[in-house]
């Protein structure tokens, strides 16, 4: 069976992105990621899309992002959101609607938006954790796939935290990866 082709939007460090890509090699795998798009010249993610050999394009302009993109998604079935700093236009949403998904720092609904690590630690939450949730316009809001929790210590803060959830991010978005393909190979038969 051919494998579901997906395009991966970072911003930034990319080890989400690293993460998808070594779970995609898998012999069991339903994906193979093909694309990697920036809007940072300089995110270290393009760095790990060059050693894969996953072509990596990017964008530095938001202007008519999201057409100038569209022209590079032809073959893609499905996009992942890896520390993907910028918000995609409505139709754009629209039209990508349960084959757009995105990683969030929290056990949403619980802190959306920036800095979700640092509202958990201010606002001295007992847990925190990650989410793997489908994309719509309204931010961090979309259907949630898979999630995590991760406990706060009274020692953590933003960044000892940040550590932790990361790992956990790392377990379930190749997952939740995995169980959209698998439902978009399911619609499809
Ligand atoms: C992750 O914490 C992700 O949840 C958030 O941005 C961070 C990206 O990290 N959206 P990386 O670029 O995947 O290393």
């Amino acid at each position: 069976m051919k494998k579901l082709q997906v395009a991966v939007f970072i911003s930034g460090r990319g080890s989400n992105l690293e993460s998808l890509i070594q779970s995609s090699f898998k012999k069991q795998s339903l994906v193979e990621v093909q694309l990697v798009i920036s809007n940072n010249s300089k995110a270290k993610g393009l760095v790990i899309a060059k050693k894969n050999k996953i072509p990596a394009i990017h964008f530095i302009s938001r202007k008519n992002f999201e057409t100038k993109v569209s022209q590079y998604l032809q073959n893609i079935d499905i996009i992942c959101l890896a520390g993907f700093m910028q918000v995609l236009g409505t139709k754009f949403v629209r039209n990508w609607r349960l084959r757009l998904i995105n990683v969030h720092p929290s056990y949403l609904p619980a802190f959306k938006g920036l800095n979700a690590q640092d509202q958990a630690i201010k606002a001295k939450a007992s847990y925190s954790g990650c989410s793997v949730h489908y994309v719509t316009s309204k931010i961090d809001s979309g259907q949630i796939i898979l999630q995590k929790k991760v406990k706060i210590l009274k020692k953590d803060n933003t960044e000892s935290l940040s550590k932790k959830i990361l790992i956990e991010e790392h377990k379930i978005y190749p997952r939740a990866l995995q169980m959209v393909a698998k439902r978009l190979i399911v619609k499809k038969k």
